[in-house]
């Protein structure tokens, strides 16, 4: 905690100069910049903004560089448990001859590239290859529907999309390219220029001559080394799209320098990351946590890391304890939903218990996405963690690119529940609505009061909307506001994060906007007159979607709601992806609503939870209402 606190102390001398120091030691710049932050347009902030660099250099011909060529970069393990590594020297010239392909085909500096593709070295080598040409790569995550991926590819503008034909989870086969087709077939892509298509099963797939390519061929005649493109530290790296309050998902720009920064930063002291590790971080790269944890934060320092193709339930739930075992990896970071889960089956089966395997390897544990319950925050540290390892509790978001509060290894005294206290330089503070410090042990508003090198610089082509959300005017524009509430222990001054306070639901550690899944249900213009969506506390998933649907026909009951709750369910996976289905789905004459015709979501989400309702109920139009939607349980 010494060292901790003489970091916190350097940053608040120094704020510039500590950033500036950290810059200089974790990144290799091609042309050194002069100055640090430039603040002159906030909340529009630049870091490093006269430097250049390149990504892609940093993270791969850097290490080759260091004498790490034979180094194992990548272990990838398939979903039917095949295994294939990549050294760094062949993640280099596979990502150079991706790159060399991409250029071949006219994909240059600042175009964007959409990649919708599973776990692979090929998803992360096309990540690298578009930061080496200096193209924004934009990962749409391979469960989400045409629709959606429809909706990214036109808000982005992208010249390519680089894809797979099928996927391989949990034993099946399911399509990539197909849904691709489909999604360009929706119109509004017309951006589009070619469709890479690696092969993984080997599927007959559709195939547009002139414009889709397989990527084999295209890779087959390139050359194994690409000059990079240097680019400035500002220069756009990805845009990822995520939910906020509103319908329309946001494309969150990051950009290179400070990016890069704070994604090797974050894994060399919260993952404490060592030569000899290995490091496994079991999210998908179309996630942010893939991003900075898998494609970029551990190759910057040279690590070793897992890619892993499939789930944690096939071919049965011990599969992650038994690749810890066989792959004997050391730094485990993973998401409360799916330790809840895993905690349920073991208990239902001994046979993928964890006491069934080797775990002695691991030294740290770690988690994100979503608040760890103290009962699996105990569980994960003695049955993962043989009550040795340090559990890692990161708070952070899409937005902040990197961990914001988090305890460090071995450093912070632990408490479950809580993220504890800010990374070093983060100037993370709970203040009240009008922007006001609350002392601790009182609730608040969780904000950053200082910008930070990996921050948000804008959504994508809605520079307005950035600053809306995220500096609003009720704290004067001055401090980020993250969108989840939080407090702080009145002696010890850490943090636990109390949950989000706009429409946004975190299920299974996945972002859903309430907004967008009603938008998707009022589009099924034939059945849906209206429909409110909130959230309800779930013993293994954090959240689920619960939705009060009006039919534009009487409301249904028995044998025929269940069926017409099945369509709409299936019409919302159509609609976004299977990640959004709403868990329940109730049908009403009406919603409860003020007489100014408000829908109080309040009353809903006490139904929902199955609450009596206790709220002030005077300004209801109709109070009848909650009978029985209340019944319909
Ligand atoms: C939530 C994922 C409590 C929070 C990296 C945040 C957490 C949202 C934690 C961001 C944590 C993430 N404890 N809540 N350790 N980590 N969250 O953008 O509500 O997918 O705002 O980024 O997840 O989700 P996102």
């Amino acid at each position: 905690m010494a060292a901790y606190d003489k970091l916190v102390a350097e940053a608040a001398a120094d704020y510039q100069g500590y950033w500036g120091r950290l810059a200089r030691e974790l990144v290799s710049w091609k042309k050194p910049f002069t100055k640090v932050l430039n603040d002159s347009d906030a909340p529009f902030f630049k870091w490093f903004e006269d430097g250049t660099l390149n990504v892609s250099y940093n993270c791969l011909d850097r290490n080759v560089e260091r004498g790490l060529g034979d180094k194992t970069a990548i272990i990838f393990e398939a979903d039917d448990g095949k295994v294939t590594t990549a050294s760094y020297r062949q993640l280099l010239a596979q990502t150079c001859r991706l790159a060399n392909g991409l250029r071949s085909l006219g994909v240059k500096k600042g175009d964007r590239v959409v990649i919708y593709i599973s776990m692979s070295i090929e998803g992360v080598a096309a990540m690298q290859a578009c930061a080496r040409i200096g193209a924004t790569h934009s990962v749409v995550f391979g469960g989400f529907s045409a629709q959606s991926l429809r909706d990214r590819i036109a808000d982005t503008g992208a010249v390519a999309v680089i894809t797979a034909d099928q996927q391989v989870r949990g034993g099946k086969q399911l399509p990539l390219k197909a849904i691709v087709d489909e999604a360009l077939a929706l119109g509004g892509c017309e951006s589009v220029r070619h469709v890479l298509v690696a092969k993984r099963t080997g599927a007959d797939v559709g195939f547009q001559a002139g414009r889709d390519v397989w990527l084999n061929e295209l890779l087959a005649g390139q050359a194994d080394t690409c000059e990079p493109e240097w680019v400035e530290a500002e220069h756009p790296l990805f845009l990822l799209y995520t939910s906020g309050s509103t319908g329309k998902p946001k494309g969150v720009q990051h950009a290179s320098g400070g990016y890069l920064l704070h994604a090797a930063l974050t894994t060399k002291w919260t993952f404490d990351l060592k030569d000899d590790d290995i490091f496994w971080c079991t999210a998908d790269i179309g996630w942010v946590t893939g991003h900075s944890y898998i494609t970029y934060g551990p190759l910057a320092l040279g690590g070793t890391e897992i890619v892993f193709e499939g789930v944690p339930t096939y071919p049965d739930a011990g599969r992650f304890w038994q690749m810890i075992q066989k792959h004997k990896v050391s730094v485990f970071y993973t998401a409360p939903t799916a330790i809840r889960s895993l905690i349920k089956a073991a208990e239902g089966n001994e046979a993928v218990h964890p006491k069934k395997y080797d775990l002695s390897s691991l030294r740290i544990l770690g988690s994100v996405g979503e608040p760890i319950n103290p009962a699996a925050w105990e569980w994960y540290h003695q049955h993962i963690g043989g009550g040795r390892c340090p559990i890692v509790d990161t708070f952070w978001q899409t937005e902040t690119g990197g961990h914001m509060i988090t305890p460090l290894p071995g450093a912070t005294p632990l408490v479950p529940g809580s993220c504890t206290l800010p990374f070093p330089g983060i100037q993370a503070a709970i203040v009240d609505e009008t922007g006001k410090d609350v002392p601790n042990g009182q609730g608040g508003i969780l904000v950053v009061k200082q910008p930070w090198p990996s921050m948000i610089r804008t959504i994508w082509g809605d520079p307005e909307r950035f600053k809306k959300s995220y500096y609003p005017e009720d704290f004067k524009g001055k401090y980020y506001l993250a969108g989840d509430g939080a407090i702080r222990d009145e002696k010890t001054g850490y943090f636990t994060i109390t949950g989000r306070i706009d429409d946004v639901l975190n299920v299974s550690g996945h972002r859903m906007g309430t907004m967008e899944i009603e938008s998707a249900l009022v589009s099924h213009t034939e059945l849906v007159a209206e429909a409110a969506v909130v959230g309800r506390p779930d013993d293994t998933t954090g959240e689920a979607i619960c939705a009060f649907v009006v039919l534009k026909r009487p409301r249904p009951t028995g044998e025929e709601a269940k069926k017409i709750a099945a369509e709409l369910r299936n019409w919302v996976g159509k609609e976004i992806g299977p990640i959004a289905k709403p868990k329940d789905i109730r049908f009403g004459d009406n919603l409860p609503k003020t007489r100014s015709g408000k829908i109080m979501r309040r009353l809903l989400r006490s139904i929902a939870k199955g609450e009596a309702i206790t709220q002030d109920t005077s300004t209801l139009e109709n109070p009848a209402i909650l009978e029985q939607l209340a019944q319909t349980n």
